[in-house]
């Protein structure tokens, strides 16, 4: 029997999605918001709230792409169940007819005749539930859809669930300037948490770019909020929502800080993208206090109070650098000038981990998009030099 979760009922499940390998660091992050019940699943973490927790959830997470609010759970015996399950649905009591839809999601079943098909019976339950109402049928976009419909299915059942952060967490609203290979902020705000580093050591990465590391390691560090500067939420769009309650959790959102516990700084050989990092940090209050210089790593000689590095160096297939020879200048740079602090680095570049020719103390597999990537912690010491992998 489908148990539909309406608006008038005050706890439901709530799903935050994550990014591959990354589910422990989101459960990490929501326990620290508070969120104790916590189930990790794929590529997801659920918990149990309210519309209030939502709300909050799409402002405060770091490390969600999306924020799930379940509407129905059905047991999944066949393709006429996924019909049946949608025009079960009081879809009105969701959305309007006037507002355009789109229906996404993840379809790990074979049984069904093709992976679209899912998706098309469940707009054919809601456009029928209007129909049956004597309603106008609601529009598709795909594009720029007001109301996104998110299914998963499974061999045994499926979950329909309203996404109410529509465009993904990742688009903060911060960054207007990026490079060719910029890091994604959901990424780079999970890399930070993995990381260890402790919001309290003079944080420096050295191919700063557009300065996504910088911006991320400062707002984690404030407390404030990485979507600070988003205005759209999906879930503005729906039937119930409470403008009062958001503006009451997004005005008592912390923005202005007038220092940083700590130093954090950049560098770039590009003197572009030095000015596009600078043109991102301005929007914030902490922008003034962050360092970011024109230079090649190279050409840094003293560690300059530096007490932790996080960096992704360039990328062989975005950036056609010579990257074997840089990447082993990067490796004599970390043991001569940046020994005995913890350094990290996000590549896809196997070789140039080889050239680096340093044994990582701990390495993770995690994916910057849909680029396989090597997450990978140097500790430098004199010895370790030759101690190659
Ligand atoms: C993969 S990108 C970093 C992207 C950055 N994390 C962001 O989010 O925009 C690598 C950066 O390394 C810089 N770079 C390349 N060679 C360098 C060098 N020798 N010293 C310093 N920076 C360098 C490039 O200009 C590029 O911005």
């Amino acid at each position: 029997m489908n148990q539909e979760r309406t608006e008038s009922q005050n706890n439901f499940t709530i799903t935050l999605k994550c990014f591959y390998g990354f589910e422990e660091v989101l459960k990490e992050e929501l326990v620290e918001l508070g969120y104790t019940n916590c189930q990790v699943g794929n590529r997801a973490v659920s918990l149990n709230g309210t519309w209030k927790d939502v709300y909050f959830l799409n402002l405060y997470s770091r490390c969600a792409i999306s924020v799930l609010v379940e509407i129905t759970r059905f047991a999944f015996r066949g393709e006429q169940d996924l019909y049946d399950a949608s025009l079960s649905v009081k879809w009105s009591n969701w959305f309007h007819e006037s507002q355009t839809f789109v229906v996404r999601g993840a379809i790990q079943t074979q049984r069904v005749r093709n992976t679209h098909y899912p998706f098309l019976l469940i707009k054919d339950g809601i456009v029928d539930h209007f129909r049956e109402y004597n309603k106008e049928r609601p529009s598709i976009d795909t594009k720029h859809p007001k109301i996104v419909i998110d299914l998963y299915l499974n061999d045994r059942e499926g979950v329909l669930s309203v996404n109410t952060s529509g465009l993904p967490l990742f688009q903060r609203g911060y960054r207007t300037s990026t490079g060719i290979a910029p890091i994604n902020e959901v990424v780079a705000a999970s890399l930070i948490r993995l990381s260890g580093w402790n919001r309290k050591q003079a944080f420096y990465d050295p191919f700063c770019g557009s300065g996504t590391f910088l911006i991320e390691a400062a707002l984690l560090a404030t407390g404030i909020p990485s979507n600070i500067e988003r205005t759209h939420y999906a879930f503005k769009n729906l039937a119930n929502f409470n403008g009062t309650l958001w503006e009451e959790i997004y005005d008592n959102a912390p923005r202005i800080v007038r220092s940083l516990p700590c130093s954090i700084s950049g560098s770039d050989i590009s003197d572009e993208m030095v000015i596009k990092a600078r043109r991102n940090l301005r929007g914030f209050s902490f922008g003034r206090f962050i360092e970011v210089s024109s230079k090649d790593f190279r050409e840094i000689t003293e560690k300059k109070g530096i007490q932790f590095m996080l960096t992704n160096p360039p990328y062989d297939e975005r950036m056609q650098l010579e990257d074997d020879e840089l990447y082993q200048q990067l490796g004599t740079w970390m043991k001569h000038t940046m020994q005995e602090i913890p350094i990290w680095i996000i590549s896809n570049n196997a070789e140039g981990f080889k050239a680096i020719g340093l044994k990582a103390s701990q390495k993770m597999e995690v994916f910057n998009g849909a680029l396989r990537c090597s997450f990978r912690r140097y500790d430098t010491y004199d010895s370790s030099i030759n101690d190659r992998q």
